[in-house]
């Protein structure tokens, strides 16, 4: 369950984000995707349940009743990967020769073409599920963490507050991305037209270390999101990540980070998302995170971290939403 979280998780990650930095989606997914989804799809892919006696289990052990669920997708990977058509295999199997074997849906009407077209926009355009969950019963904790840290920032005031900080940073020139990217990185733009980026090493995670990690040094002022998580840095890239001060979000996950690496995370004073799951992290380490006061979402799930300690945070930055597990 988890290492399959891992797997997806940047990607439910993306998809909050272009949500949160206004991507104003076309498609309304409640309005246009969803009741196509329930018609034709979801007597098959829903979550286990009992009719009539009878547990009926999802087909193909896929479900699409969830947000998570199709992110995540089953056998053959995620079925649905936000902003890339060609690795969403639920598009995919809907656009198959009607004979194929795995032509969906197997039984009762295909989509139309203007449904597959409405999927097909959607999806294009980053599957932006502008706040519907779905079945949150058997998420993984650490997508129901993303999701949770999603309510709390709301979508408007985030867009203002990436508008904000967008108009503090200049882009940066073409040349360093390269040079970062050459150095293992893979850069984004947060939003078309923002000079704030997202970074992450997410092709190369068991080889991004402390020292790959400074390679984005030079991008100090863009970086607003960096996903570190999995990779093999300690403390000693704290020292860089400590000079990144316009980032809103972090994640540390399944890293050697310690307490005292924490520390040197205290001056970011735009940081707002951070994750470090799977660390060592112990109540120490929160006295320093209460120093951030802009921290909105702390993820603590198995780290060494108490009930006490979390009381404590939430003491110090009133409506930080902690999650323990
Ligand atoms: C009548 C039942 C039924 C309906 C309705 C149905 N499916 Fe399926 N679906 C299946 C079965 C059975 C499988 C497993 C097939 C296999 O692995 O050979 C499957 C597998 C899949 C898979 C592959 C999962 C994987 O990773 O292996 C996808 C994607 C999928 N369906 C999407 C859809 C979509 C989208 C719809 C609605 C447009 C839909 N299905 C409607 C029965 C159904």
């Amino acid at each position: 369950m988890i290492i399959l979280a891992n797997r997806y998780l940047p990607i439910v990650l993306t998809s909050l984000t272009l949500a949160a930095t206004g991507s104003h989606a076309a498609v309304n997914f409640e309005k246009q995707i969803l009741p196509v989804l329930q018609k034709k799809c979801l007597d098959c892919h829903s979550a286990t349940k009992v009719v009539d006696g009878k547990t009926k289990k999802p087909k193909g052990d896929l479900q699409l009743d969830a947000a998570w669920a199709m992110l995540k997708g089953a056998e053959n990977g995620p079925s649905l990967v936000p902003g890339n058509l060609a690795k969403s295999y639920m598009y995919e199997v809907v656009t198959l020769p009607k004979d194929d074997d795995m032509f969906m849906p197997s039984k009762g009407d295909p989509m139309t073409p203007e449904e597959i077209k409405l999927l097909k926009e959607w999806i294009e355009s980053g599957a932006d599920f502008a706040g519907w969950t779905g079945n949150m019963e058997g998420a993984p904790a650490d997508v129901a963490a993303a999701a949770a840290a999603k309510k709390v920032v709301k979508v408007r005031e985030h867009d203002v507050f990436y508008q904000q900080l967008s108009k503090e940073v200049k882009a940066a020139p073409e040349a360093v991305i390269a040079k970062a990217k050459a150095g293992g990185a893979q850069i984004s733009a947060l939003k078309l037209d923002s000079p704030l980026l997202r970074a992450d090493f997410l092709t190369g995670v068991s080889k991004c270390d402390d020292e790959k990690v400074a390679v984005l040094l030079p991008l100090k002022d863009q970086l607003a999101q960096l996903d570190l998580g999995r990779t093999v840095i300690t403390d000693g890239a704290m020292k860089t990540l400590a000079q990144l001060t316009h980032l809103t979000v972090l994640d540390l996950r399944q890293t050697k980070i310690t307490d005292a690496g924490l520390a040197s995370l205290t001056g970011l004073k735009k940081l707002q998302t951070l994750n470090l799951y799977g660390t060592e992290v112990t109540d120490a380490g929160l006295k320093h995170l209460a120093a951030i006061k802009s921290l909105k979402h702390v993820t603590l799930f198995m780290t060494k971290a108490t009930p006490e300690g979390v009381k404590a945070l939430t003491t110090a930055i009133p409506g930080v939403q902690v999650t323990l597990k």
